[in-house]
């Protein structure tokens, strides 16, 4: 199968993938209007082709929170990732380290940061979500320090979890226990490659960071259970603001859509800010977040770094964010499709599709550095 896109990936990445696991990732709220529209909106943008401007030397190259990438692009913090090919979150941090970018590390990852922090050169970054236990959560803090962890996304958009009807037609997240596992081994039973490759030799499968507080033999349904009842719907800025006081590193709030939200955001002394919906994994019917973004940046602009992530599919989208006001972009299910069709080197390879299609529109726009994009790189129709 030759792979040119990442709706490529996505198809390679359901023939691999158990039915249960490729619905997860691909799936969203509801109805998944705000899942469509993240990308649909995003191809309304029209980009404004200038000609006759010497573009025989474009960079990708950019600088954030005073580190430099080789692009404008990092990956986003997805749940169980390491169950889409052997150690997987090991395997895609390992990729974005040598294409030059930053991987960003889920709360309930499979693999502990650890783990992943033993088998790159430099630190990655770690996302939190606020947990009941706020113990616990401080001692996460501290393993993620204790990492080298210097950035870390703190998630806002999910003080209750949305209900996604895939997910409980799929086995996941509806039944008894003993149903779901029967179910889900049956799905298993039909990709013998996955079933080898993770299922018996990318054990354990547990949530790595969570595994100190439920023990070493809680499977999966057990830490799903345990998330449902720890996950914080009390929380406030008040809360995000002390957990921004006991961090010393760069504090980015992940699932910002809305422009008060953003200037709250800049008042605590945040570096920065994630415009999502989560991929559209929470309030449905949310506006896509390229459409969130213009009011955004023109209340903070100057006073945040601004990433967007959900919807973003190609090289092309990226410039198309950078023009309407992000520094900095993030893809979430396109590198986990990659990992599950081609692990390590099929992040690696959409990474390189990402850069080499965010090089040819930015040539084509007239644009030779990040700096130039702006809104006048976009035709306002
Ligand atoms: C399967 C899946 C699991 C996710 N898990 C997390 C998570 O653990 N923490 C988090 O902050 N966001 C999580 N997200 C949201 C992503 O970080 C990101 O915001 C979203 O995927 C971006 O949209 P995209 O998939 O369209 O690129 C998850 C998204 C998906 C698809």
């Amino acid at each position: 199968m030759i792979l040119a896109n990442i709706e490529d990936y996505r198809t390679l990445a359901r023939k691999r993938l158990p039915h249960f696991l490729f619905e997860y990732i691909d799936g969203g709220a509801f109805s998944e209007t705000t899942l469509r529209n993240n990308s649909a909106d995003l191809q309304t943008i029209a980009l404004r082709q200038r000609v006759l401007r010497d573009v025989s030397s474009v960079s990708t190259a950019t600088t954030l929170f005073g580190k430099e990438y080789a692009m404008p692009l990092g990956l986003s913090p997805i749940g169980i990732a390491g169950l889409n090919a052997r150690r997987g979150e090991v395997q895609a941090a390992q990729a974005a380290e040598e294409a030059g970018v930053p991987f960003c590390l889920s709360t309930v990852s499979a693999c502990a940061i650890d783990e992943v922090r033993a088998a790159v050169n430099n630190p990655i970054w770690f996302q939190l979500y606020m947990i009941k236990d706020r113990g616990f959560l401080r001692e996460i803090l501290a393993r993620a320090k204790a990492a080298g962890t210097d950035t870390l996304l703190f998630t806002v958009d999910m003080p209750v979890p949305a209900t996604r009807y895939r997910d409980m037609r799929s086995g996941l997240s509806s039944g008894t226990i003993l149903q779901r596992k029967i179910t889900r081994a049956r799905q298993v039973l039909m990709r013998p490659q996955w079933a080898w490759d993770v299922g018996l030799f990318g054990r354990p499968h547990t949530l790595g960071n969570i595994a100190p507080v439920l023990g070493d033999n809680a499977g999966i349904d057990e830490f799903w259970s345990w998330l449902a009842q720890n996950f914080d719907p009390t929380v406030t800025w008040a809360d995000i603001d002390r957990i921004r006081a006991e961090w010393d590193g760069k504090f980015i709030i992940k699932g910002i859509l809305d422009s008060e939200d953003a200037k709250q955001a800049a008042s605590i002394g945040a570096d920065g800010i994630i415009v999502s919906n989560h991929g559209g994994r929470q309030l449905d019917g949310a506006l896509s977040s390229i459409r969130a973004l213009p009011d955004i940046a023109d209340a903070v602009g100057n006073d945040l770094g601004i990433i967007l992530d959900s919807g973003v599919r190609s090289g092309l989208d990226v410039v198309r964010a950078l023009a309407l006001g992000a520094n900095f972009v993030m893809i979430g299910r396109p590198w986990v499709y990659a990992l599950a069709a081609r692990q390590k080197k099929g992040v690696r390879e959409i990474l390189d599709i990402f850069k080499n299609e965010m090089r040819v529109a930015m040539a084509l726009s007239g644009n030779t550095s990040v700096n130039t994009i702006k809104r006048d790189s976009l035709v306002n129709l």
